[in-house]
């Protein structure tokens, strides 16, 4: 059930990854907010280079399930994300980005010139460098957290995936001839059917530093002024 009150904060703190799933669909309208959200998502250059296939058949779910070596939560969980990073979406006409950049205010003309410009010269670059796939995931993995964390806004659980056969997952969706694009992950969602408790974290002592890697000090940081 969505609590209204629950803060970004506690959503971030209350989510767990979930295994298992009840078979009770979403509310209506939910897949959908939660896609819009995901797709709130920062990407590199405003590229917009991901996108997400919701499956919801109980055939497409059950391939998934496969796919995953199976694991339960694809075939469970009434809806499985499956974010697809596209690395060659630089190359196609974001004129329609750019229209909706200016129509909002956002972007002047000059800036887009400049930043179109910009971007292509960072692909180009990322492309000789053999890291196109990598930026775009990245883009992918964002989106991801971001229903990730508006699901359990809505009450609802989830669990990402990173275990699974790529081409296995492509072929589920419908994209097996596709090798220009790449799986970043997967995420059910639904009602879970079991109780997780928080794993816990290493302290911030371990994982956080201050100025230089492995320097102690990220407790009680204040920013410089
Ligand atoms: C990128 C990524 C991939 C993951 N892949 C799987 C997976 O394939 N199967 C699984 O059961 N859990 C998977 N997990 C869940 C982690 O095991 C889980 O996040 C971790 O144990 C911490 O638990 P928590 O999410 O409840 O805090 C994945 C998590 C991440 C971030």
């Amino acid at each position: 059930m969505t609590d209204p009150t629950l803060s970004v904060a506690t959503a971030i703190r209350n989510r767990r990854t979930v295994r298992r799933y009840r078979p009770d669909p979403l509310p209506p309208h939910t897949l959908t907010t939660l896609l819009e959200l995901a797709l709130e998502a920062p990407t590199s250059w405003n590229l917009q280079d991901r996108s997400i296939v919701a499956v919801t058949s109980d055939e497409g779910r059950k391939g998934l399930a496969r796919a995953t070596g199976g694991q339960p939560q694809p075939h469970e969980a009434p809806v499985t994300l499956v974010f697809v990073a596209e690395p060659q979406a630089w190359r196609d006409d974001q004129s329609d980005v750019h229209d909706r950049a200016r129509a909002a205010g956002a972007w002047s003309d000059e800036f887009i010139a400049g930043f179109a410009a910009a971007s292509t010269a960072f692909q180009r670059d990322l492309d000789r460098r053999g890291l196109l796939r990598e930026y775009a995931v990245k883009d992918a993995m964002i989106a991801a957290s971001f229903v990730m964390l508006a699901a359990t806004e809505l009450g609802l659980a989830t669990s990402p995936m990173n275990g699974w056969d790529e081409e296995k997952v492509k072929q589920v969706i419908g994209i097996g001839d596709r090798p220009d694009l790449a799986i970043a992950l997967l995420v059910s969602i639904g009602y879970p059917a079991e109780v997780r408790h928080h794993p816990g974290r290493r302290p911030l002592e371990r994982n956080v530093f201050h100025e230089r890697h492995g320097q102690p000090g990220g407790r009680g940081l204040r920013p410089a002024r």
